[in-house]
């Protein structure tokens, strides 16, 4: 008998087995199509991997209570699966979607399941490929009693924390996890923004692709050091095979999503939470892929770019301040819309433990994210920018932010996540907004209302007779 069934051998569920016969696990693995669970098992050499070809065969080869991860493609899929699988459960089993489902689609699905008795698991997993095989962070949501018999296996299989803790945990009730992993989708589209925009500026500034991945390179040995600093300079050495030249100059400037930056965009909206550059990173990458239209309208403006009036070292030293700061306003707009969601959807979501195992396994994982979460265990839930040291941290990169920020501009480089993010800044620490104008005239035309500051209650004006 198996102690864990996985259904679904793309590239995540084909290195979630792996892992996890290698932690010693005996799993029952399942494909839809069979020749890709014969092909799998066939190029598999170990023990712990039993194949099975229905899903009724699936729950005959587990011990109770059944542990079954599903890690199928998003949406309708996971519906059938658990439509063709369900009936064969029984009350206290797992069955947890480990893909990258929204949220709703999970509190759907645990709240038809919940007759049943079977727990109905959300779980966001991040790491990509080889996250799922080596050890990816691994955010679980669903009832707290299904975490009690998650939990072993996906300590097991995550990677670790700092402190060394798996990074692996229960994050909240039904749709949470899957929030949690949509959060975490959402902070990386920013990163990745800003990483971006700073290969642009060096770009106007001639500098070579193997010099921006050297600059890259040493940012991530000191205070920004993440993930994706690493993976982008090493992006930018690799030579492209077919013609010889730097690969990166060889792709096309046209960004893809899936979904999970936009869910969070959406999301940012339906709870009023002012997370700007999660947006803005989606967007973005509609603009890019507004390829033709951007090719027709640059035409009309030949040489509009400047180069930046930054020296090379200035250029450097300010935007690496500069990405800094932005980086603590992107994990700031997202631990922002957790402590939102928390509220809004009743979640015990704990943002420190969040914090915790975002730090091993998956993309954004970051130096920052100990100081994110001490900020959060000391109760900096309004927002971590609030903290004292990262507050510190945030007005040391002021000048530099700005002044590279305002020379690229001037150059009429875009930079909509470092402007965002400043944007974001600004506004969270301005106590008066423009927004009494904004209100003023709503009333005027619509009649709208407005609260004054000087005294309770609900004013409207008759404003044709001013
Ligand atoms: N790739 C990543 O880096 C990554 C990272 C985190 C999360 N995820 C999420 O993990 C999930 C799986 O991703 P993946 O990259 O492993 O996908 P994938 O390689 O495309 O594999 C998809 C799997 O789903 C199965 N499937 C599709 N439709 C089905 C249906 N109607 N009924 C039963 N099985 C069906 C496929 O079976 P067949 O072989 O029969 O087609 C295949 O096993 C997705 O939700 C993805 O967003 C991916």
């Amino acid at each position: 008998m198996a102690s864990v069934g996985l259904v679904g051998l793309g590239v995540m569920g084909r290195n979630l087995a792996l892992n996890l016969s290698r932690r010693g696990y005996k799993v029952v693995v399942y494909n839809r199509t069979k020749e890709v669970t014969d092909r799998f098992i066939s190029g598999y050499g170990g023990s712990g991997l039993t194949p099975a070809y229905s899903p009724d065969e699936v729950a005959r080869k587990l011990d109770a209570p059944r542990i079954i991860l599903l890690m199928v493609t998003a949406g309708k899929a996971v519906d059938d699966v658990i439509r063709s699988i369900s009936p064969y459960l029984s009350s206290g089993d797992v069955l947890s979607d480990l893909g990258n489902s929204h949220f709703r689609d999970t509190q759907r699905r645990e709240f038809s399941l919940d007759p049943s008795g079977i727990h109905y698991c959300g779980v966001g997993v991040s790491g990509g490929e080889e996250g799922a095989l080596r050890g990816p962070s691994i955010m679980v949501g669903g009832p707290s009693k299904a975490w009690e018999i998650l939990k072993k296996p996906m300590s097991d299989i995550s990677a670790r924390a700092f402190d060394g803790t798996p990074c692996a945990s229960w994050v909240g009730e039904d749709g949470a996890g899957h929030y949690v992993k949509m959060v975490h989708n959402a902070i990386e589209y920013v990163v990745m923004e800003l990483i971006g925009e700073c290969y642009g500026v060096f770009k106007a500034l001639d500098f070579s692709n193997g010099e921006i991945s050297d600059i890259f390179q040493l940012w991530n040995e000191g205070r920004s050091k993440s993930y994706l600093l690493e993976i982008s300079a090493k992006v930018l050495r690799r030579k492209d095979e077919l013609s010889g030249g730097d690969l990166v100059d060889k792709i096309l400037d046209s960004a893809e999503q899936k979904g999970t930056g936009k869910w969070a965009a959406e999301s940012c909206l339906e709870l009023g939470v002012p997370a700007f550059s999660f947006a803005v990173a989606a967007l973005d990458r509609s603009m890019s892929s507004f390829k033709l239209v951007r090719e027709k309208a640059s035409s009309l403006e030949p040489n509009r770019v400047n180069k930046p009036n930054l020296g090379r070292r200035e250029a450097q030293e300010a935007l690496g301040t500069a990405f800094s700061g932005a980086q603590l306003c992107a994990y700031a707009q997202g631990f922002s819309l957790l402590e939102a969601a928390r509220n809004e959807y009743g979640w015990h979501t704990d943002l420190a433990e969040v914090a915790r195992i975002w730090q091993g396994g998956c993309i954004i994982r970051a130096d920052l994210l100990k100081q994110i979460r001490e900020a959060l265990l000391s109760g900096a839930h309004d927002s971590i920018l609030l903290d004292p040291d990262i507050h510190r941290e945030i007005v040391k990169c002021d000048k530099a932010w700005r002044n590279v920020v305002s020379r690229a501009l001037e150059a009429r480089i875009p930079l909509p996540g470092f402007t965002s993010t400043l944007a974001y800044r600004d506004s969270l620490f301005t106590e008066r907004l423009p927004a009494n104008l904004i209100q003023a005239l709503r009333d005027y035309f619509g009649a709208h209302t407005y609260r004054r500051v000087d005294r309770e209650g609900v004013f409207h004006t008759d404003w044709s007779g001013g």
